[in-house]
C-alpha cells in the first residue's frame, strides 16, 4: 500500500496525495507579475497533492532577484488568480510561498524607491544576478528600524490576505535558505541589541510576529512555514546553539498553531546534513503537519512516510523536470533529468517543455 499516493488532510483541506511540489524560483515573472506561461507551468504539475509556489515577495523591498513575482499589487493578485483558477480544477491545492529576500538582493533588481533591508548592516558574501549588469556582490542592507519591522510585518499580513484573494489555500512563510526571516534567526546576520536581537527569544521574535500577523489575517489553518536548520545557503554558517535555537522556534510555532513546518535538508545539494536528532526534535515539538524536503526519490519518500518521520514529502528538481511526476512514480517509468542551464532563464524553454509520458 502506497502512503505517498494515498489521500490525506492538511488542516481542513483534503490532499489527493502526499506529494508536494517544493517551492522553485524560476524567474519567468516579467515585471514581477505572474502570467499565462506560469499558469501553464503550474497546471502541468497539478497532479501533486499540494503545490507550493516559487518564492513571492510581500513587498517591493523583498524583490531581491530579477523577474520574481510579488503579491502586493492588484495586477499581481489578478495574475496569480489565473494560476489558481488553472490549477484547482485539476486537483492540487496551492500555497503561496512568501519570500522577502532581505539582504540577498541588489538594488538593480528592485523597483524605484524600494530598499535592501536586513536585521543589521551586514552584507552576505556572494553575488546576485542582475538583468542589467550581470553578477554583482550582494548589497549592503540598511539595518531595519522598529518602524521598518512594523511595516514588514504588516506587508506579510497584507500579502497573506492578497494570496487568499488570489484563490490560494494558504501561504508558506519562507523562513529558510538565508532570506529575511532566517536573517533574523541567525546570530551571524542579526547583530541587533534591541528586542529583535541577542538571545534566541529575541532573534525569533520577528518570525513569530510575522507568523502571528499572517494568522491574524487568514487563520492558522492557512499558514505554514519553511525552516532550514543547519542550512548554510546564502552565507548562513553553522553555529553551536543551532539545534537548541530551532527547537525553541519549533515549540513557539507549535504554540501559535501553524498548519505545517516544512523542513529543508539540502545535504543532497552539498549542504551539511540535518542531524536526525534535530528532525526528531522538531517532529516531537510540533504537533501539526511536518513536510520533509530534499533529495527524495519515490523509495525514500515512501519509507519516510511509513516510518512516521513526516506527513508529506516535497520534491523540487524532479518536479521541475517532470510535469507528470506522480504518474511516472506510480508506474515506475523513467524520469527526465533537470536542465540547470534553464532554471532561471526567461521563456518556455526548460520550463513548460519538459515532456510528459504519452498515454
Ligand atoms: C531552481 C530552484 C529554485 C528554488 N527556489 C526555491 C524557492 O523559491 N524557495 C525555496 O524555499 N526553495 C527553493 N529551492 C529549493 C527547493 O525547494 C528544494 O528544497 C531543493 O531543490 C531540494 O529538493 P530536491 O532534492 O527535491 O530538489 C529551489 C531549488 C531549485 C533547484
Amino acid at each position: 500500500m502506497s502512503l505517498l499516493f494515498s489521500k490525506t488532510t492538511l488542516g481542513p483541506l483534503t490532499l489527493q496525495n502526499r506529494l508536494v511540489m517544493a517551492p522553485l524560483t524560476r524567474n519567468r515573472a516579467i515585471g514581477n507579475v505572474p502570467n499565462e506561461l506560469m499558469a501553464q507551468y503550474y497546471a502541468q504539475r497539478a497532479s501533486a497533492g499540494l503545490i507550493i509556489t516559487e518564492g513571492t515577495s510581500p513587498s517591493p523591498n523583498g524583490l531581491g532577484y530579477p523577474r520574481i513575482p510579488g503579491i502586493f499589487s492588484a495586477a499581481q493578485v489578478a495574475g496569480w488568480r489565473q494560476i489558481t483558477d488553472a490549477v484547482h480544477p485539476l486537483g492540487a491545492k496551492m500555497f503561496m510561498q512568501l519570500m522577502h529576500c532581505g539582504r540577498i538582493a541588489h538594488p538593480l533588481n528592485l523597483p524605484p524607491g524600494a530598499r535592501v533591508l536586513g536585521p543589521s548592516a551586514v552584507a552576505a558574501a556572494g553575488e546576485m544576478f542582475t538583468d542589467a549588469e550581470g553578477m554583482k556582490p550582494n548589497a549592503m542592507p540598511a539595518a531595519m528600524s522598529e518602524a521598518d519591522i512594523e511595516t514588514a510585518i504588516a506587508e506579510f499580513a497584507q500579502a497573506a490576505t492578497n494570496a487568499v484573494a488570489a484563490g490560494f489555500d494558504g501561504i508558506e512563510l519562507h523562513g529558510a535558505n538565508g532570506y529575511l526571516l532566517e536573517q533574523f534567526i541567525r546570530p551571524t546576520s542579526n547583530l541587533r541589541t534591541d528586542r529583535y536581537g541577542g538571545a534566541i527569544e529575541n532573534r525569533a521574535r520577528f518570525v513569530l510576529e510575522v507568523a502571528e500577523a499572517a494568522i491574524g489575517a487568514i487563520g492558522k489553518d492557512r499558514v505554514g512555514i519553511r525552516l532550514s536548520p543547519f542550512g548554510v545557503f546564502n552565507d548562513m554558517p553553522i553555529y553551536p546553539a543551532m539545534e537548541a535555537d530551532y527547537l525553541y522556534l519549533a515549540r513557539a510555532l507549535d504554540a501559535l498553531g501553524l498548519v505545517y513546518i516544512h523542513l529543508v535538508d539540502h545535504s543532497p545539494m552539498g549542504a551539511p546534513p540535518v542531524p536526525e536528532s534535530m528532525k526528531a526534535g522538531i517532529r516531537s515539538a510540533f504537533k501539526r503537519t511536518l513536510i520533509y524536503s530534499g533529495g527524495h526519490h519515490v523509495g525514500l519518500a515512501e519509507s519516510n512516510l511509513a516510518a512516521g518521520k513526516c506527513d508529506l514529502v516535497a520534491v523540487g528538481r524532479l518536479f521541475l523536470a517532470n510535469p507528470d511526476l506522480v504518474a511516472r512514480w506510480k508506474s515506475g517509468a523513467p524520469v527526465n533529468a533537470p536542465d540547470m542551464s534553464t532554471f532561471y532563464t526567461p521563456g518556455p524553454r526548460g520550463y513548460t517543455d519538459y515532456p510528459a509520458l504519452t498515454a
